[in-house]
């Protein structure tokens, strides 16, 4: 393809994404298939790879950017971000429709517009000929910080707007709204960050508020972060009439806007209607706070102006605190999916907003000593996020004489394996492979695309094979009988045949995705290729001592740790033997030919400034694609790649006749490598 062709290609596939985007993370409303998305955004990346001069900032794939120093830079907001009064009962709430009517010297309804009080973090986003230029946090309402990097890598925020569909935008305008974590994004995240060891987030609003704050946005990208936008700062050229107009006309330039948003006729209804968002606020996939109150009309919010730090044309109904006291009648751990042990406390049961709680996760053995928590102490239970009860804290006041302390288990309570707790982490983890409370998740990962691929062995049937008691361990996946299946719900003769013989089909396989699919702690994708090239056999691995595995490129201290713990499992290594007599044949690392490189026996001259990489990473790609590079052009040397200001060199290449190439072409080359 020339460079003609592939701008336009580019071109239609930005605005192509720029629209399911919109439709699938605004509008809740897709269109396509995942699968379908991907590819465009595939064939998207794969262009821009190959032409990297074509690539713009406000790319769908330019989305994560570089890592910041050490801090962010400061914004002011060129008008206060303000913050709001609080109303906490229905006294509150006619208090203030009095106030505004007193203020606005009005008698008769005011019409309200009632919106749910997200608890996330208030952003700003600025927007110049209908590009995203700068976008912060609140900060203290005057200045905030500039996260722009971070507030790129969420979906929901356009980092270009849609002309066509907007009918036109202001050149310059400003857009406020609460950037959120769901609850489920919250769980999941809170979930990882356990099995990681790592500290886990009180609450959706922190989730979001650490997630914004970190310097790297790749580490931003991977949090769900979703915005909903409430309100706009400045925006040149246009008078909105009302608070309702603002919100349509925010949708209408492809923002988010909550869905649960509606204007009312006065008070009354706006009270109503708070009652009614407390009411469903447990059904919603984002924690809600309370409720906020505002005027609709924009002449009156003028008349009524601001105070210090908040207007007098809205108000925050919070909503009532979901936390209880109650008792902690005993601990007792549990083995997670991936043999995270984590203590959890078992509660003389509490109504907290309305949900029964039994149990709470203790997190693990630092939580508890942090808050000294007790068996027989009162504690503050909180449902954070409406979803996982949460021990806030101990009322010391009330502990009893015989409150007990807790002693971490030494064995995993579901296999009696040695339960470890490698540095650095605050989880202790159970590392035997046939550890029941482990297994499924096991076994899927064992099955799965990365590791063996067997067709046929999803989540759903790896947990029935386990339920009925066919799937005791990793081995056991190469020991199923076809008769046995047929005796569970669900199979037939046709469907059992199949999946033995998807089975059956499977069992060669390259050594590192064998490491891979035994899922050896810290062991992932990467290590487990670089562990393979330097052992090339399996019994190879096995005595490796720690030392020696550190050495090799991608092992640090916490791989090489877990690798010889796992294999000094005398269980491991039973299984894994098992497999392997089950006719497992594992495959020792592929040499590549070095005639299938695709700059194999070329020579290559590099000079100039190269536009999207360096000349150091150039002659590294060229290396590792087969080629040699040469310092100075003569007639053995094949290609000269050239960049801005290439200098003399260029002359020589173009005397001698040697091929001239750019980026470009040398991208093409080696096949958008
Ligand atoms: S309006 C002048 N609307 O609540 C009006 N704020 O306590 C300023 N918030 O800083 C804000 N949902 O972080 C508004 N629908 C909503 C909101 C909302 C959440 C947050 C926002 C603000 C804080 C004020």
């Amino acid at each position: 393809m020339n460079r003609t062709t592939a701008k336009k290609e580019i071109a239609r596939l930005k605005e192509l994404i720029v629209y399911h985007n919109h439709r699938y993370y605004v509008l809740d409303a897709p269109e396509i298939s995942d699968a379908q998305y991907d590819r465009l955004f595939k064939r998207l990346a794969d262009l821009e790879k190959a032409f990297p001069r074509l690539v713009t900032p406000d790319s769908p794939t330019q989305r994560v950017g570089a890592i910041s120093k050490d801090k962010f830079s400061t914004v002011t907001h060129s008008l206060q971000m303000l913050g709001l009064e609080n109303a906490f009962n229905a006294g509150d709430i006619s208090d203030f429709d009095a106030r505004v009517k007193r203020y606005l010297q009005m008698e008769g309804d005011i019409p309200y517009v009632v919106e749910p009080k997200i608890d996330g973090l208030a952003v700003e986003l600025v927007y110049e000929n209908g590009r995203l230029t700068v976008g912060s946090t609140r900060g203290d309402g005057i200045t905030g910080e500039d996260i722009t990097g971070n507030l790129r890598t969420i979906k929901s925020i356009p980092l270009v707007i849609d002309q066509a569909r907007a009918g036109g935008v202001p050149d310059y305008f400003e857009v406020r709204g609460e950037v959120y974590i769901g609850k489920s994004g919250f769980v999941k995240l809170n979930e990882q960050r356990e099995e990681n060891g790592e500290s886990l987030f009180a609450n959706p609003r922190n989730a979001a508020a650490g997630s914004l704050r970190q310097l790297d946005p790749k580490v931003t990208a991977k949090r769900q972060l979703e915005i909903f936008c409430y309100g706009t700062g400045i925006v040149k050229g246009i008078e909105f009439g009302t608070h309702e107009e603002v919100l349509n006309t925010l949708k209408k330039w492809g923002f988010c806007v909550n869905k649960e948003i509606l204007a009312v006729a006065g008070i009354n209804e706006a009270a109503a209607r708070c009652e009614c968002l407390s009411g469903i606020r447990e059904a919603l996939d984002y924690q809600i706070d309370g409720a906020v109150i505002k005027v609709n009309s924009i002449e009156l919010q003028r008349r009524l102006g601001t105070k210090t730090r908040a207007p007098r044309w809205a108000i925050a109904v919070k909503f009532e605190a979901q936390r209880e006291n109650t008792k902690i009648r005993d601990i007792v751990p549990s083995v997670g999916r991936l043999g995270a042990i984590t203590p959890v406390a078992e509660l003389a049961p509490v109504i907290i907003g309305g949900v029964e709680v039994k149990r709470a996760s203790l997190h693990n053995e630092d939580e508890i000593r942090k808050k000294d928590i007790r068996i027989g102490d009162t504690v503050v239970v909180e449902r954070a996020g409406d979803v996982i009860p949460y021990v806030v804290s101990v009322e010391l006041s009330l502990r009893p004489a015989d409150a007990k302390e807790y002693l971490f288990p030494k064995e995993c309570p579901a296999c009696g394996s040695e339960v470890i707790r490698h540095e650095g982490e605050s989880v202790y983890r159970c590392i035997g492979l046939s550890c029941p409370a482990q297994l499924k998740e096991r076994l899927r990962h064992f099955a799965g695309k990365a590791a063996f691929d067997i067709q046929g062995l999803g989540a759903k049937n790896v947990d029935q094979f386990v339920d009925a008691n066919l799937l005791h361990d990793l081995s056991d996946v190469f020991y199923l009988k076809q008769e046995d299946i047929l005796k569970l719900d669900r199979w037939a003769s046709t469907s059992a045949k199949n999946l033995i013989d998807a089975i059956a089909k499977k069992k060669e396989i390259p050594l590192h995705k064998f490491l891979f699919s035994l899922g050896i702690k810290n062991v992932g994708e990467f290590a487990s290729k670089m562990l393979a090239d330097r052992y090339k056999r399996l019994d190879k691995i096995y005595p490796a001592a720690k030392d020696e595995l550190k050495e090799i490129d991608g092992v640090g201290e916490t791989v090489a740790d877990s690798v010889v713990r796992f294999f000094a499992d005398e269980n491991n290594k039973r299984i894994i033997q098992r497999i392997l007599d089950a006719g497992v044949n594992v495959l020792p690392p592929e040499e590549k030919s070095p005639e299938k490189q695709p700059l194999a026996g070329l020579r290559f001259v590099v000079t100039g400034t190269l536009a999207g990489l360096s000349r150091s990473e150039a002659k590294d790609i060229i290396t590792r694609n087969g080629g040699k590079v040469v310092s100075a052009v003569s007639g053995s040397t094949d290609y000269l790649l050239a960049g801005a200001s290439p200098g003399s060199k260029l002359d020589k290449a173009n005397k001698l006749g040697i091929k001239i190439i750019d980026e470009e072409d040398f991208f093409s080359m080696i096949g958008g490598a």
